[in-house]
């Protein structure tokens, strides 16, 4: 499915933990739904059932947690499930996609932090969800002083496996994001996470200006 054969808008939030994700996928669907677009939400891994309880096998893992190859199968057996049963079905319907997370972050934390290689990553993806992209990635990228600040800050409820790995991990992590996003300007775009939400999510609304545009003059 090419994107001129769907009307909805798929984008993808991405970045390492804390980098205010999830904060602005709920300020952008409020945004585009205030535009009188039609918006779904969604996240990584989860989505729907199936994917939701994959999560909690990646995210708190029976016994002694999962290999990097395991791990990297178990979110590209979720991903197919939320693409196959949510993601494209409600593009079909010409319904935008706002998603927490997407295969990016598996290029970015088994691929590259995790030492599993881009081409096995984009294999599993190929295989599983047909390769699908979205239209734009938009990539946050906030300092490490600042982060670590705000996930202190954040709940104070004990971190899950992935996101309780070491800080040389999350760094490796940030540098994967990074090359990803430096090899393809066209389909992402770096945003800085400093400063306020509001102030983030204007940036967002600046990045997503061709998209937003496109489905005006309604060819999305
Ligand atoms: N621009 C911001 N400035 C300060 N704190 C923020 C900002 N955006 C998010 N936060 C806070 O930082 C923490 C992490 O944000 P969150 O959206 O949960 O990040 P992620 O989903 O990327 O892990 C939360 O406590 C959130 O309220
Ligand atoms: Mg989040």
């Amino acid at each position: 499915m090419s994107a001129a054969e769907r009307t909805g808008c798929f984008i993808a939030l991405e970045g390492g933990e804390g980098v205010g994700k999830s904060t602005q996928v709920c300020l952008l669907a409020e945004a585009l739904t205030a535009r009188g677009k039609q918006v779904v939400v969604s996240r990584e891994p989860g989505g729907t059932p199936g994917a939701e309880a994959i999560r909690e096998l990646l995210l708190h893992p029976p016994g002694k947690g999962w290999t990097a190859e395991a791990e990297a199968l178990l979110f590209a057996a979720a991903r197919a499930d939320h693409v196959a049963r949510l993601i494209r079905p409600t593009l079909e319907k010409g319904i935008w996609v706002v998603c927490d997370r997407f295969v990016d972050s598996s290029r970015a934390y088994q691929g590259g932090a995790g030492g599993l290689g881009d081409p096995a990553i984009r294999a599993l993806h190929d295989f599983g969800s047909d390769g699908l992209r979205p239209d734009c990635t938009i990539l946050l990228e906030v300092d490490e002083a600042r982060l670590a600040e705000r996930l202190s800050a954040r709940d104070g409820s004990a971190s899950d496996a992935i996101g309780g790995r070491s800080a040389d991990y999350h760094r490796a992590v940030a540098q994967s994001f990074r090359r990803l996003a430096g090899a393809d300007p066209q389909g992402f775009r770096i945003v800085d996470g400093m400063g306020t939400p509001f102030e983030v999510h204007e940036r967002i609304l600046e990045a997503l200006e061709p998209w937003l545009a496109a489905a005006n003059g309604g060819l999305k």
